[in-house]
């Protein structure tokens, strides 16, 4: 059961479906639903994360991996320490921070290991969130604090290794349908006696390996996501790009029996398919085409370095170790708070690895310029290969 939104969420959510409806009548009755999915999360003040709702945890809509505890910034940190150790790799750039918890672990594990970046790079489009990223951070000692800058744009040269979890995800994608005759159509945003709903628009441009999706299939397209790894890569003069994102290689993700694509809205731990529903107060998203951010790395003169299970990464990059360093630590507490530590590590390191949690859809993805060395969190598994045929 929805938890019904009170009564100053619904007027929220009403200013802003005012604002996209008057956008559709301007664009004369129809707009992709990439204008639409752009209003619904990033209008300013109004979409979901540009406005003031909780979001993350428990008490939001969905869980993020460093939201759960700090295994995972602990091995994001060991690969980060192994780029900021190569020369003319000294900074860290971070895109879509969500909370700050990632930024603020992984610089409280470098600073353990005497080996914090020159400046550690946000670059966050929603000022909701930049402002409990800068509170996040500023609780960190000032060694730590002061290096960390916020960015509105992507940086002209950035050296070192660049992070983004869940970031691809969250961007706007066109949505299309496979029509009569083979013909993929562009699905849309309208108005049906004032509700939102979807319409089908002109004809759409789409790279030949959609081509065999039977009539019917529907499914999702995120030139953004490309259009991003081309910008992020010719900016990039030494380093590596790490991503980490639920999704699969383009065979996986357009394969004919996901005629129904991957779109999906998270709403107080409700996972549904109605992008309409309540536009401002809940997530959309849709799984990550590897291949596609592959391909646009590789057309930018990347390197393919890396491509796994978020599992596999993470035990590559020590996260057991992490857990017995922790238990180690916690060995002079009093029983109760020991054993209280240990199921709760147990817990997250469940939540991180299993296949049925978070270990085998999320996958970690590195590409590089002037790196030839297969990162460490690689060396259990690589399958690179699967993302590019060739
Ligand atoms: C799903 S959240 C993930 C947050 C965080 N990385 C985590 O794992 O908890 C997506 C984040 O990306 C930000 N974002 C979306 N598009 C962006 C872009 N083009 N550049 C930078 N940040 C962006 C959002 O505001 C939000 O902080």
């Amino acid at each position: 059961m929805f938890v019904e939104p009170d009564i100053s969420m619904r007027q929220h959510s009403d200013e802003l479906r005012h604002l996209i409806n008057e956008t559709i009548d301007k664009h004369g009755g129809w707009i992709g639903f990439d204008q639409y999915m752009q209003m619904a999360l990033y209008e300013p003040g109004l979409g979901y994360y540009a406005a003031g709702s909780q979001k993350f945890g428990v008490e939001g809509d969905f869980v993020t991996a460093p939201t759960i505890g700090q295994l995972f910034a602990y091995c994001i940190a060991n690969q980060c320490e192994e780029v900021l150790k190569l020369e003319g790799c000294d900074s860290i750039l971070e895109f879509g921070a969500g909370t700050g918890d990632l930024a603020a672990q992984i610089l409280q594990n470098l600073a353990e290991r005497n080996q914090l970046p020159n400046r550690y790079q946000i670059v966050e489009t929603s000022a909701d969130l930049r402002a409990r990223q800068e509170s996040c951070i500023s609780e960190l000692g000032s060694d730590m604090s002061v290096r960390v800058e916020w960015l509105d744009t992507i940086p002209p040269s950035i050296s070192g290794i660049v992070i983004a979890n869940e970031l691809i995800d969250a961007m706007p994608f066109k949505r299309f349908e496979i029509a009569d005759g083979g013909q993929c159509v562009e699905l849309g945003v309208t108005l049906k006696d004032q509700n939102l709903g979807w319409q089908r628009g002109s004809s759409l441009d789409l790279p030949d390996f959609f081509t065999e999706c039977a009539q019917g299939y529907q499914s999702e397209w995120c030139p953004q996501a490309a259009a991003w790894v081309n910008t992020v890569a010719e900016r990039l003069q030494r380093g590596l790009i790490l991503l980490i994102d639920y999704g699969f290689p383009d065979f996986e993700f357009y394969h004919p029996d996901r005629d129904q694509g991957t779109l999906m809205c998270h709403y107080r731990h409700h996972a549904h398919s109605d992008p309409f529903f309540w536009p401002g107060l809940q997530d959309i998203t849709s799984h990550v085409d590897f291949s596609a951010l592959a391909r646009a790395g590789k057309n930018a003169g990347l390197e393919l370095l890396g491509y796994c299970t978020q599992g596999d990464f993470l035990i590559s990059s020590g996260i057991l170790e992490c857990v017995q360093k922790r238990i180690e630590q916690s060995s002079n507490d009093e029983e109760e708070k020991q054993i209280h530590e240990q199921l709760s590590l147990a817990a997250e390191v469940k939540k991180l690895t299993l296949p049925h949690e978070m270990g085998e859809l999320f996958k970690v993805m590195a590409m590089a310029r002037g790196i030839q060395q297969i990162p460490n969190g690689f060396t259990r598994s690589n399958k690179r290969h699967r993302l590019l045929n060739d």
